[in-house]
């Protein structure tokens, strides 16, 4: 069903799941209840590991918008055009509400997450802009497609019941399931505008490549740094266990495995059927009786 929605959007028929919903929305972090320092419940590797990943979201996604909207005049198909809309609305409400998330953990002392929450006209932003601009632009966008299936691979993850009952603040779980739901709604879109404007298969296939292999290790790295800025996480033990726990647990274990599918020619993101899951948690979400109907603006 999904290969038949993508295949219509490519031949510019709507479907009413075609396009990705922009969803106003505001999450109140610390409220009622203050957040522990280790917001996912006594666990020091993957507490850090969501607080690195929510202080990335905000440039990376940012980047991401750019890469696609380098191509916007190329768009002609207006359905692909209206998913590019709605892809844009989306990353940029999930970057305001993880710059949101993140002011909280800065206060609480996390402090890689400050190092990546810096203004438009800084010299971070700046240095990011001159990287970004040294690279071809399909390669930038290329870049952007295989982010996409990354994050989409994540989600479906983080949506496994093994995941969804670990312990853990509330409100940043919300924000994690309505991210994930979004990732899945617009896991295309990034994907059919390299293909519309006829960008090769070796360079997609080769960015992905390149992810692979240094995405984990690079993010174990960070995450690291960020527990060793943490004294209340000096706990070396514990850490290698719950790390381990990690490897070997739902997020992580298989994760390469599903990674490597997009380096198959001629994949697309709805080979991977993520329909059901979909809809059951837009309903789980935003039914009439949603849990985050209330958070909508
Ligand atoms: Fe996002
Ligand atoms: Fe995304």
């Amino acid at each position: 069903m999904v290969a038949q929605q993508a295949v219509a959007a490519r031949n510019g028929e709507a479907s009413p799941s075609t396009y990705p919903k922009v969803r106003r929305i505001r999450f109140r972090f610390g409220e009622p209840t203050p957040m522990n320092r280790h917001f996912v419940e006594g666990n020091i590797p993957l507490t850090h590991l969501v607080a690195i990943l929510s202080g990335a979201f905000p440039p990376g996604e940012e980047s991401f918008i750019r890469s696609v909207r380098k191509f916007a005049d190329q768009i002609t198909d207006p359905v692909l055009k209206k998913r590019v809309a709605g892809f844009i609305g989306q990353e940029s409400v999930h970057g305001q509400e993880h710059r949101h998330l993140n002011e909280k953990l800065i206060d609480m002392g996390f402090p890689l997450v400050r190092f990546f929450m810096f203004d438009h006209d800084s010299r971070r932003q700046r240095a990011l802009m001159r990287i970004e601009n040294m690279v071809p632009a399909k390669v930038h966008l290329a870049f952007t497609a295989a982010a996409e299936h990354y994050t989409a691979t994540l989600a479906e993850r983080l949506f496994l019941d093994e995941m969804q009952a670990i312990p853990g603040d509330p409100e940043v779980w919300n924000l994690l399931n309505w991210h994930a739901m979004e990732e899945l709604e617009h896991k295309s879109v990034a994907f059919d505008v390299y293909r519309h404007v006829g960008r090769p298969e070796w360079i997609r296939i080769g960015v992905m490549g390149i992810m692979y292999v240094l995405t984990l290790p690079l993010v174990t790295v960070v995450v690291m740094v960020s527990i060793a800025t943490d004294p209340r996480g000096w706990r070396p033990f514990k850490v290698l266990r719950q790390t381990y726990g990690i490897f070997r647990g739902p997020l992580v274990k298989g994760l390469m495995r599903d990674l490597r599918v997009y380096m198959k020619p001629g994949f697309h993101p709805d080979d991977v059927d993520t329909t059901a899951l979909l809809d059951k948690w837009r309903k789980e979400l935003f039914g009439t009786q949603g849990a985050l109907v209330g958070h909508l603006k």
